[in-house]
């Protein structure tokens, strides 16, 4: 649907651009493994202050934008936050709710060591907001009614593949990223902070920066655990797959 032209009139895809021609930002390879990229990529909080360039950060955006859209709308907007007073406000939004939802997380997670740790990132994050070098704010061109479900998964469906396609070419690049959705708690003023007309939707926060600090590898469920062979339920593969 929307996208006539066949796959075989196109031209073929370049992995590099052609000799002699260089992009902005391509002294950064991206050219790790997509497997490694994906198994290694995780939320990345702790940045230091040094510089992204904006060639790097539109060739994130670039490689973002492969994702699928709903009926090939293309209907995504990315605003790059550098402006360190927008930062800020954005920053107040974050510390806004993440007093509250932190605040009773740290309570509910006091047994739990691992999400405690968690939580000391963020509010790393939190409290150094205005210092990450980069934002990426990813909006949908669209306003996202909250029914019916078809309407609002595809919507929403149409801009979150592209922002872990961000993350991944990020990663690929050495960069530290993370999802997060705390300064779009309030999207009247999301939108006002960010100067987006109402038709504009903010859907995700990506602060980039290089990472401080070391990170280890991330825990996830066993592929056996969350797989059902045709019916729900039915997990002939249960406690296969190493998650941890
Ligand atoms: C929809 C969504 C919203 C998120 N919002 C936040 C957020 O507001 N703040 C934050 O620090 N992390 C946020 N995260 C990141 C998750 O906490 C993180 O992906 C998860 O803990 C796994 O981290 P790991 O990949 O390092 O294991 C969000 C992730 C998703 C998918």
């Amino acid at each position: 649907m929307g996208d006539q032209e066949s796959e075989q009139s196109r031209p073929p895809i370049a992995e590099q651009p052609p000799a002699g021609e260089k992009r902005p930002g391509s002294e950064v390879s991206l050219n790790m493994p997509l497997a490694e990229a994906m198994s290694t990529q995780r939320a990345i909080r702790r940045l230091t202050d040094d510089p992204v360039d904006d060639g790097l950060v539109l060739r994130l955006v670039e490689l973002a934008l492969k994702a699928p859209t709903g009926s090939n709308a293309q209907n995504w907007e990315f605003v790059v936050v550098r402006d360190p007073a927008v930062k800020a406000a954005l920053g107040r939004q974050n510390m806004r709710m993440w007093k509250i939802y932190g605040g009773l997380g740290r309570w509910l997670a006091r047994n739990d060591e691992s999400q405690q740790r968690i939580m000391n990132a963020v509010q790393w994050q939190a409290d150094h907001f205005e210092d990450i070098p980069v934002i990426v704010v990813a909006c949908l061109r669209s306003i996202i009614p909250p029914w019916p479900p078809m309407a609002t998964t595809g919507l929403y469906g149409s801009i979150y593949p592209s922002v872990q396609n961000l993350l991944l070419a990020a990663r690929a690049a050495g960069l530290g990223a993370a999802l997060i959705t705390l300064p779009l708690w309030s999207n009247i003023a999301a939108r006002r902070i960010l100067g987006l007309p109402w038709k504009v939707t903010p859907c995700a926060v990506i602060p980039l920066g290089w990472p401080r600090g070391r990170y280890g590898p991330t825990t996830r469920r066993p592929v056996g655990d969350v797989v059902s062979l045709d019916n729900y339920g039915n997990r002939p593969w249960a406690g296969q797959g190493a998650g941890g």
